[in-house]
């Protein structure tokens, strides 16, 4: 091979589950279809497949395409809507179709199988396999910052994305940009809600003077609580110290108002209670798509409970309407280490079937 991949080219062809694979025919006519693929380090091997197709696989354009001009292409493209995560891969070189039965065959086919499982019910070894030895390299990242990880973090599939999230509680002092922040809050708005009413306000906060205002004022109601409890004064003091630190350490806070002023009015008290209890409920479903939009887009969060207790002080601290109730404070940024991940509950203690 001429070119080399570098390290972040070779993770991001590695881990694409689909890329484009374009070809010409003899009179130079392009033609490009999206290919599953499998990457041995080496070369890129595209089986001829059983998925629904309108001819024979070896009647295949792209099969034609390859015994007129072995000339090919290959790319590997990622595309989110934080733009600071775009980045692709385009392998050129020549194709081949390696035959049935030849030891690269068996082994490309293998490669594919270990990829992608649907093909280990279809007699992909029956048909040749396109090869394409990559002669020339391009890649391109819209990022030099951001690793891989991060960049193919939106494609996770809902179990890497509920089970992935976890409460972390220290973070880098990598700044939180405008345009996370702006998805986050968005997220959070397309929560669903009692009548769509929406009954959420955001507090967002990366000011470090607030953060220490905001810090200061609950330390104080806290310390009240604590001395209330009994707490010894030196429990006291290093439980506060932590929580302080907390909250100057996390490079962005959201807290999640309550907002009751839209919900429909109703002529009775239990209605009208339980209209309220809807919107506490929304408020954690917005709470969760934050933290999963964080999560998604390569960050993570924390969930502190405190301005549920004090919510006249977060008030008053923010210099917030006071139609707007503090119920937590989300921390959101970069973990500065790899929390422990908490056991579940097996599925037969959470869910009654009726079946
Ligand atoms: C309503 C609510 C309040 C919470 N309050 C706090 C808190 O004040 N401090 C904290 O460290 N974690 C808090 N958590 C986070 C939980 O401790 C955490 O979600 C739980 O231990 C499970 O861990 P995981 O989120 O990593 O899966 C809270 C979570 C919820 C849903």
């Amino acid at each position: 091979m001429a070119d080399q991949l570098d390290d972040r080219a070779a993770v991001l062809v590695q881990g694409a589950r689909v890329a484009r694979f374009a070809t010409t025919d003899q009179h130079g006519e392009p033609h490009i279809v999206p290919v599953c693929f499998a990457w041995d380090e080496t070369r890129a091997y595209i089986a001829l497949d059983e998925k629904p197709k309108r001819v024979a696989p070896t009647d295949l354009q792209r099969v034609r395409n390859i015994l007129a001009n072995p000339a090919a292409a290959l790319l590997v493209d990622y595309y989110n809507d934080d733009w600071r995560r775009l980045a692709w891969v385009m392998l050129r070189g020549q194709a081949t179709l390696l035959e049935v039965d030849s030891r690269e065959h068996e082994a490309a086919v293998a490669l594919l199988r270990e990829k992608y499982p649907q093909y280990r019910a279809m007699a992909i070894e029956q048909q040749p396999v396109i090869a394409l030895t990559p002669e020339r390299v391009r890649s391109w990242f819209a990022s030099d910052e951001l690793s891989v990880d991060e960049i193919v973090r939106p494609t996770l599939p809902w179990p890497a994305l509920v089970r992935g999230r976890r409460s972390v509680r220290q973070y880098t002092d990598r700044v939180v940009t405008r345009v996370v922040v702006e998805q986050l809050i968005e997220a959070g708005g397309w929560a669903p809600s009692p009548h769509g009413r929406q009954p959420w306000r955001f507090a967002v906060i990366t000011s470090a003077v607030v953060k220490m205002r905001l810090a200061e004022a609950m330390g104080v109601e806290w310390r009240r609580n604590l001395a209330m409890d009994g707490e010894d004064e030196a429990v006291v003091n290093l439980r506060l110290a932590k929580s302080r630190a907390r909250i100057l350490g996390t490079p962005l806070i959201i807290i999640p108002c309550l907002y009751l002023a839209e919900l429909d009015v109703y002529p009775d008290q239990q209605r009208q209670a339980a209209e309220t209890t809807m919107a506490v409920q929304s408020i954690g479903a917005a709470a969760q798509n934050i933290l999963l939009t964080a999560y998604a887009l390569g960050l993570d969060g924390g969930w502190v409970c405190a301005p549920l207790f004090c919510p006249e002080v977060v008030i008053a601290a923010l210099g917030l309407a006071t139609n707007w109730q503090p119920h937590a404070l989300l921390t959101i940024g970069y973990a500065a280490a790899d929390p422990k991940r908490r056991p579940r509950k097996p599925l037969d203690e959470l869910a009654v079937w009726y079946e």
